[in-house]
């Protein structure tokens, strides 16, 4: 059965499926298919707001887990997150913004808006992953 320990697993799953989505619909968009481009960037964002569900639901039942490693790869797992918080944080508005200007056809600033948004993207979701990896896997409570 499904479990709400289970979503920490199910959240970076949606995580990784985000980053191999935006990676191809970059590699789509340069070979100027604009189709599986649009298809790969709102597959993504759907990811990512099933993921926001997950997240939300799995921190308000359980609270806050702590980091159990030791030695250098504490300040490792911090500097990762003090990252990544802040970016994950901006990154909602950002793609909502850069996806608003491609369904408004203003696609000379969605592209100049998208530079930003698709690396900083990216960042949050490898990062997202890694601290699952930290935190769950590798160095387990
Ligand atoms: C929020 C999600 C999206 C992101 C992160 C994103 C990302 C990007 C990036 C990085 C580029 C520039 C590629 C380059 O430098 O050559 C681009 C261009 C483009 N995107 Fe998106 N995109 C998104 C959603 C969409 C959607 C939904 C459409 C729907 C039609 C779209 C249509 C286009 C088009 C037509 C271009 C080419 C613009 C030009 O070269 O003038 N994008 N996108």
């Amino acid at each position: 059965m499904f479990s709400v320990e289970h979503l920490p697993t199910l959240n970076a799953l949606l995580n990784s499926t985000c980053a191999v989505l935006l990676l191809a619909g970059f590699g789509f968009i340069r070979r100027k298919n604009v189709r599986a481009h649009r298809a790969c960037m709102l597959g993504a964002l759907a990811v990512s707001v099933l993921f926001l569900a997950g997240y939300l639901t799995y921190h308000f039942q359980t609270g806050t887990t702590h980091f159990t490693g030791t030695g250098i790869v504490r300040p490792v797992y911090f500097t990762i997150l003090t990252t990544h918080t802040p970016l994950a944080i901006a990154i909602v508005p950002m793609a909502l913004i850069t996806l608003r200007l491609a369904l408004k056809r203003r696609f000379s600033a969605h592209r100049r808006m998208a530079r930003w948004t698709l690396p900083i993207w990216l960042y949050v979701s490898v990062t997202g992953v890694l601290v699952y990896l930290m935190l769950y896997l590798w160095y387990p409570s």
